[in-house]
């Protein structure tokens, strides 16, 4: 069988780019929690790779949650209407809490989970993303935390999936097009 590696046409960010950049932000977001206890959310399936990387790159105190969350509506595009698959764990009332996600698309996803977090009163709300393409830039939704800005092409790698698959490729990049055909 092919190497899933072999099929990246262009390598945007490598593994040890994005190690680098979790660094840097992991100290501002170790800088910021300070003297507090940290609750992060992953949202599943994406953010796996970015959950497991920032959390060992940071040294304040921290919990882990995950929520399964899947927009549905026409076609491929997110649509804004979310089904909660998984909900959280643990109570977030009171807590601060850092959304981990790996890439920011139109956004939509995050201003419905932001809204239904916030509605349970976290001591704190923000957000961390890997990745952002340009069409977030536009979303209303503030986000405190950002890897790298992507460019508006179809990537995989590092948590990002095409039909399920590639998550597991350590660089991120866009698929060759025989993938598609
Ligand atoms: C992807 C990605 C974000 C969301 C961003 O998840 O991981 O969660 O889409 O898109 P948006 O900004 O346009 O809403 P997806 O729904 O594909 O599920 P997955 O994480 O399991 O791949
Ligand atoms: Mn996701
Ligand atoms: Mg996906």
């Amino acid at each position: 069988a092919t190497q899933i590696s072999s099929e990246l046409t262009k390598v945007l960010y490598t593994n040890d780019q994005i190690q680098e950049r979790l660094t840097e932000l992991a100290a501002q977001i170790d800088e910021k929690y300070r003297g507090k206890d940290l609750l992060l959310i992953g949202v599943l399936n994406g953010a796996v790779m970015v959950m497991a990387d920032l959390s060992r790159h940071l040294a304040t105190h921290l919990q882990m949650d995950w929520m399964a969350i899947s927009s549905y509506g026409s076609g491929t595009q997110s649509s804004g209407v979310v089904r909660i698959l998984k909900d959280l764990n643990t109570d977030i009332e009171g807590r601060h809490v850092l959304v981990v996600e790996d890439i920011i698309d139109t956004g939509l996803t995050l201003a419905y989970l932001i809204q239904n977090l916030n509605s349970r009163k976290p001591a704190s709300l923000e957000i961390m993303t890997m990745f952002r393409k340009p069409d977030a830039l536009s979303s209303p939704v503030d986000v405190a935390y950002v890897g790298f800005d992507l460019p508006n092409e179809f990537v995989v790698g590092y948590g990002l999936d095409y039909a399920g698959r590639y998550r597991n490729l350590t660089d991120v990049g866009t698929l060759a097009p025989h993938v598609y055909s």
